[in-house]
């Protein structure tokens, strides 16, 4: 790991175990271009890359053509509307409604640690397992750039973590001159890529379907995702990868990018005339207009990016190892969940709706209890009037006609029983059919003189404002201190529209959907730092909001409303293509499942579950007996095998998505000791079936004892399964293990199964 400055080429150079990325300052003027990023490279002076697209039009050789400069080096944060006429990361406007910005090199700094962005999340410095700030893992390099005309100067932050293929970015505005300013566009990161066949991979969805790996070619012309939505969005999650046309789950050169940020976002991939991507991520420009007075700072949210040149999942669990190490639960380092295992939950939404009152989510906890269940959490319709999505968001009362005698009397009662208690809210919306809505209608996002669009009956809330964000703050907070609450669900039901805020001044509006997402940031902040022990899981109708900058605060996201676990294996894979297992809530619901009308055994649904947090979404109480004959074995199952799915580094097997009938995955602890393996036979075959399954991310030279929890597995030129028996490492993972789906036990569709996989010398 480092940060070099080679001072005689004026190069700056960013080691990882396996990838440098290198950047320059060209020519008197001082351009910041960029020159190489991939497998790491010895400290050669490499300046003669620049002449690969821009040669001979440096502007000090050349300024007669300039422009031919501008629109062909690869820049490091380039600018739109003096030439470059390829997307940029910056457009600035100018009092006089002149756009054009030219940044040049003024200084840099290379220092230990990494900064925090003030009011955003960001990756953090720290070595796992050791105090925050005792010893730093992280060198970041500073390169301030300035545009001369307006003043305008512009500061890159370039973080590495040791040990890990992974490069943080973040950017700072400063006005310095003396006008104000008007930035259009400010974007966190931009990659410059040389030509070749490369594909752009991006996770898109809807409700119910969110975060579908979507692959295409990149072709001429720019591809472009992104939300104008206010949040990150179940159609787009902020993530982009660049990939070579032949790039697998195991080989091949990939580059990722994850934007630690909710809100709008835009990622880009625009082919050059020359064919050269560029790809470009920072908050959506549509909609987005900040107004930079003298003296005043913006700063950018970060943008992780990771290389690998051993496929696809390399590049994932570099992001898993940055963003369980680096990110989550930042803004509340020492939160005991952040690296410990979360209670096994039993949620009451799909088992009553806003039908439910304190006696029913008693004999819910008591029935729960019995299996082993560690907490509950009632959902929506505690408060307010509420007795449908129609009505009385923001009203943060109990309502006592329910929750009868009061919250701390329900809450005791199940703690009693034996269960934690959790609780859901949605603090940043409101109901037209509110008493807050009554009381101040000015609060809710809306455009002056025209009706608001309602989405679920509902606004959304100015959290722009800060007065707003204090009053529902204090609110919820009143609630969650009157009783023994160990956990928040935070949902946000609807996205943004008709964006006006009654309080911001008319050249400010286009501050509105940022300054949302920092309200939103402060309110979690606030949350985490007066209730240091909470588990908070953040929610937008299921998967909407599932980003980075979530997990800063929130160790867990709800992955999706669609809880059927054969939709839930598209859902999951892609969504662990980029976020730790950790972070993804799932849980066993009933069936048919409510969403798609499908029935899978309730073991599968545990199997499909265990890849996440893992918890129960159904009436206990009304369930056969059969079913929840099995909860106890399923709950002994995730405290078992938690601790691996939970720190260890994933592997995709198989994809359901892509061959049609099965899906596995399997998590390898760090020292490769103990792997578990998850297959799910999705789609039976006629005919008599074996299926040859090659495992990954063992060693190679141990001896690994392979035990099944179903006698499915062939161990002899026989037709029996096997149990207990032993393989090495190279023999698992080149010729595989043999699934029997023709046995009684794999008979028909989704049908699963788990393997244990422990080292021997781990046996003694
Ligand atoms: C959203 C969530 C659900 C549930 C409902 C309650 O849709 O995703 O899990 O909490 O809201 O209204």
């Amino acid at each position: 790991m480092g940060i070099k400055y080679l001072e005689k080429e004026r190069l700056f150079k960013l080691d990882t175990p396996n990838s440098s990325y290198v950047c320059g300052v060209f020519d008197s003027e001082g351009f910041l271009l960029h020159l190489y990023y991939g497998k790491r490279i010895s400290d050669d002076d490499i300046r003669y890359l620049t002449q690969a697209y821009a040669y001979p039009f440096s502007p000090d050789k050349n300024n007669r053509d300039r422009g031919m400069f501008l629109d062909r080096a690869f820049f490091e944060y380039p600018t739109e509307g003096v030439g470059d006429y390829r997307q940029g990361c910056m457009d600035a406007e100018t009092v006089n409604g002149h756009r054009g910005c030219s940044l040049c090199y003024v200084n840099h700094k290379i220092s230990k640690g990494k900064p925090g962005i003030a009011g955003l999340p960001a990756t953090f410095d720290e070595i796992p397992g050791v105090t925050p700030g005792e010893e730093s893992i992280c060198e970041t390099l500073t390169i301030t750039l300035k545009d001369e005309p307006t003043g305008l100067t512009v500061t890159l932050f370039y973080s590495v973590f040791e040990g890990l293929d992974a490069i943080v970015r973040s950017v700072k505005l400063e006005n310095s001159g003396t006008s104000d300013l008007y930035i259009n566009k400010v974007l966190s990161a931009c990659l410059e890529l040389e030509e070749g066949k490369r594909d752009v991979i991006t996770l898109h969805g809807s409700w119910a379907r969110e975060r579908n790996i979507e692959r295409t070619a990149i072709s001429k012309g720019i591809y472009s995702i992104g939300s104008i939505k206010g949040e990150s969005s179940h159609q787009m999650n902020p993530f982009m990868a660049v990939a070579d046309r032949n790039t697998t789950q195991t080989q091949g050169e990939i580059f990722g990018l994850s934007f630690v940020y909710s809100g709008n976002f835009t990622a880009s991939a625009e082919c050059s005339q020359f064919g050269s991507p560029r790809v470009l991520m920072g908050i959506n420009p549509k909609g987005f207009r900040w107004k930079l007075e003298p003296g005043s700072v913006f700063n950018a949210p970060e943008v992780i990016m990771v290389y690998s040149t051993q496929g696809i999942g390399h590049m994932s669990r570099t992001f898993h190892d940055i963003m369980r190490d680096h990110l989550i639960s930042g803004a509340n380092i020492r939160n005991k969940f952040r690296n410990s295992s979360r209670p096994v939950l039993i949620n009451n939404w799909e088992a009553t709706y806003f039908d439910f009152d304190s006696d029913k989510l008693i004999a819910i906890a008591k029935e729960a209890a019995k299996s082993g269940i560690e907490m509950l959490v009632m959902d929506d319709g505690w408060f307010g009037n509420r007795s449908s999505d129609d009505m009385a968001l923001g009203d943060w009362y109990v309502n006592e006609d329910k929750i009868r005698g009061g919250l701390k009397k329900l809450v005791d009662a199940v703690r009693s029983a034996g269960l934690k208690f959790g609780i859901w809210i949605e603090p940043e919306m409101i109901s037209p059919d509110s008493d807050l809505y009554r009381e101040h209608p000015d609060w809710a996002v809306a455009i002056p003189g025209r009706t608001g669009t309602l989405m679920r009956n509902q606004y959304v809330l100015d959290f722009s404002r800060k007065e707003i964000v204090d009053e529902i703050y204090s609110r919820i907070k009143a609630v969650l201190s009157s009783a023994d609450i160990s956990y928040v669900k935070w949902d946000m039901n609807r996205p943004l529209s008709d964006i006006g805020s009654y309080a911001l001044e008319s050249d400010r509006q286009g501050e509105l959907f940022h300054r949302y997402v920092l309200g939103v940031y402060d309110m979690m902040g606030r949350l985490l730092k007066d209730f240091p022990d909470l588990l908070l899981e953040n929610c937008s109708g299921g998967g909407g909001r599932f980003d980075p900058g979530m997990l800063y605060y929130s160790p867990q996201i709800w992955c999706s409303d669609d809880t059927d676990a054969i939709e839930r294996l598209a859902i999951q894979e892609g969504t662990s293509m980029v976020y730790p297992l950790s972070t993804m809530g799932a849980h066993v619901s009933d069936c048919p499942n409510h969403v798609t009308g499908r029935t899978v055994p309730f073991e599968t649904r545990g199997y499909v579950a265990l890849a996440g947090t893992f918890g129960y979404e159904l009436d206990i109480t009304r369930i056969s007996q059969e079913d929840r004959g099995r909860i106890a074995g399923q709950v002994e199952m995730y405290h078992k095998y938690n601790e691996l799915v939970r720190t260890g580094d994933h592997y995709r097997l198989t994809s359901y998505r892509e061959n049609g009938l099965n899906d596995s995955w399997m998590v390898v602890s760090k020292d490769r000791s103990k792997a578990l393996v998850t297959y799910i036979k999705v789609m039976a075959r006629p005919f008599k079936r074996s299926v040859v399954l090659k495992l990954d991310g063992l060693d190679p030279n141990k001896d690994y004892r392979i035990s099944c929890d179903k006698d499915v597995l062939c161990t002899d030129a026989g037709e029996r399964g096997g149990n207990g028996f032993t393989l090495r490492g190279d023999t698992l993972m080149n010729a595989g293990i043999l699934i029997n789906e023709d046995s009684s036990d794999m008979k028909g569709d989704f049908r699963g199964l788990l393997i244990d996989l422990t080292a021997e010398d781990l046996l003694g």
